[in-house]
């Protein structure tokens, strides 16, 4: 069976008090209509086309990649904006999925039952149903004496008698594509609030003989949609918690789960620690036996086995296995932790490679670097890789030791088994094995204190006179 979906995300959603339109907001740094577009796919709709409108400029980027864009130009309702999709089902035939762009919670599991239950039933539509306890704002579905499903109702143009319906639609639909379609065409703005409404379609199939069905869900929270700030962090909850029960099960260990967001496009294997405070987001990957935390924030990066990343901050980056940053470590974008390296307190590594078994303990900036194997970085020093107009590359051997304060002004190469004595400005090249010192010698001044003495009784003596 073809099947495809239709995103709806035309509209502002002005209860956000925001220039963005709803759909670009975001739950975890993941914009809510890209949940909604993972959700379509992994449920098996092969081609997605989303519907935009309202600040088409922050969505379009959003969705163009893998998604068929079409655009509302005015927002007239929902069945206008289906229809504004049409050119992409051009004889296309099969099921298509149509879902709210602004209701992020849904998964790919009760989306695959809608299908299941409408290919079960030969129905052209199938609507996914919820029981609200408080329906307010919903339409809602209007079963005949016979117990069949009818129509659905919006709020505004309800009886008070149908207003105490707690069955509401939830917005998400299965619709054989080309009935679909042929009904839109028979939509009116005849209603309430002048609207083309898509729930109209309903009734349309069902006088003109098609079978049309409620599947009810009993997962409501899936279908709540974002209208607020309060109901966007409602949904920020209920997703992180159902992403850390996940990895949980998967053994993971986290003290306190309602302090740990992780993002849910990370992988996780089993015995990672994510402390208090943490932050795994984008496409993340964190391997077995790693600690992360406390007040750490992983993003786009990924992270080798048994590793502790202590209070750091680590950025489009790769960890390998056995390293150690932190506490307070800055990995920038591009940084490259070979096997049991080490970043430490306060230090800064942006686009460079940290060989294998090499340590940058203190307080130092690494930029633009490459470093081998078995190096050590003393305390504080810095590769010196801007000159105000352009970046340099610094590169320093195996085994080298890095006095502390060490100043290296890229470009710059530093040979194998290279000893730099502390407080040094390397500005040129040094060979394999060399001793290398850039600073100013020492002087000593004997007796300097007697010196001084003698030096102030002299000066009184003039003053006398
Ligand atoms: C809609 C349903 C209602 C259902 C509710 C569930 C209709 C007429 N009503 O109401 O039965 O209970 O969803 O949340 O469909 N959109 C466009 N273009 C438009 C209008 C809307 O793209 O011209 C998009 C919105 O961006 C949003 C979705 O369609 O993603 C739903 O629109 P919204 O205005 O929120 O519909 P509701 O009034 O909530
Ligand atoms: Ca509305």
């Amino acid at each position: 069976m073809e099947l495809s979906a239709i995103i709806l995300a035309a509209g502002a959603g002005t209860r956000m008090k925001s220039v963005k339109p709803k759909v670009a907001h975001e739950i975890m740094e993941k914009p809510l209509i890209r949940y909604v577009v993972d959700a379509a796919r992994n449920a098996g709709a092969d081609e997605v086309v989303s519907v935009v409108g309202f600040g088409r400029e922050y969505v379009i980027p959003l969705v163009i990649d893998d998604t068929t864009v079409t655009v509302q130009e005015e927002q007239t309702g929902t069945a206008a904006a289906v229809y504004a999709a049409r050119q992409a089902f051009k004889g296309k035939e099969g099921y298509v999925l149509v879902l709210s762009g602004d209701s992020p919670l849904i998964t790919p599991e009760t989306l695959k039952e809608l299908v299941a239950a409408q290919q079960a039933e030969g129905a052209a539509a199938a609507v996914l149903t919820m029981t609200a306890d408080n329906p307010f704002g919903y339409g809602r579905i209007i079963f005949n004496e016979a117990g069949e499903f009818e129509r659905i109702v919006e709020e505004k143009d309800a009886t008070d008698e149908q207003r105490k319906i707690k069955e509401c639609n939830s917005g998400f639909y299965c619709f054989e594509v080309q009935k679909l379609f042929k009904a839109l065409y028979q939509v009116s703005s005849d209603n309430a609030q002048g609207e083309y409404y898509l729930t109209d379609v309903i009734q349309i199939l069902r006088e003109q003989g098609d079978k049309v069905m409620a599947f009810h869900t009993d997962n409501t929270d899936e279908c709540r949609g974002i209208n607020s700030r309060t109901q966007l962090a409602d949904a920020s909850k209920i997703m992180q918690r159902r992403i850390n029960e996940y990895h949980m099960a998967n053994g993971v260990t986290m003290y306190d789960p309602d302090l740990v967001w992780v993002g849910q496009d990370v992988e996780i294997e089993p015995d990672v620690e994510l402390l208090p405070m943490t932050f795994v987001l984008g496409k993340s990957r964190v391997g077995s036996g790693t600690i992360i935390g406390p007040n750490s924030r992983v993003k786009n990066s990924t992270i080798g086995r048994n590793c502790t990343i202590d209070e750091t901050v680590v950025i489009w980056s790769t960890v390998e296995d056995e390293v150690t940053c932190g506490p307070r470590a800055y990995l920038r974008p591009d940084a490259y932790m070979c096997k049991g390296s080490k970043a430490g307190s306060h230090v800064e590594i942006k686009k460079s490679i940290i060989g294998e078994g090499t340590k940058v303990p203190h307080l130092s900036y690494i930029g633009d670097a490459t470093l081998g194997k078995n190096v050590n970085i003393g305390a504080g020093s810095v590769t010196c890789n801007y000159d105000g107009t352009s970046k340099w590359a610094t590169h320093i051997g195996d085994d080298s030791f890095i006095g502390s304060s060490t100043m290296m002004v890229a470009p710059v190469r530093i040979g194998k088994d290279v000893t730099v004595g502390a407080g040094s400005v390397i500005t040129k090249d040094v060979p394999d094995h060399a001793l290398a010192l850039g600073r100013a010698r020492q002087v000593e001044i004997p007796d300097w204190k007697e010196h001084q003495a003698k030096k102030r009784a002299a000066q009184m003596n003039m003053m006398d006179m």
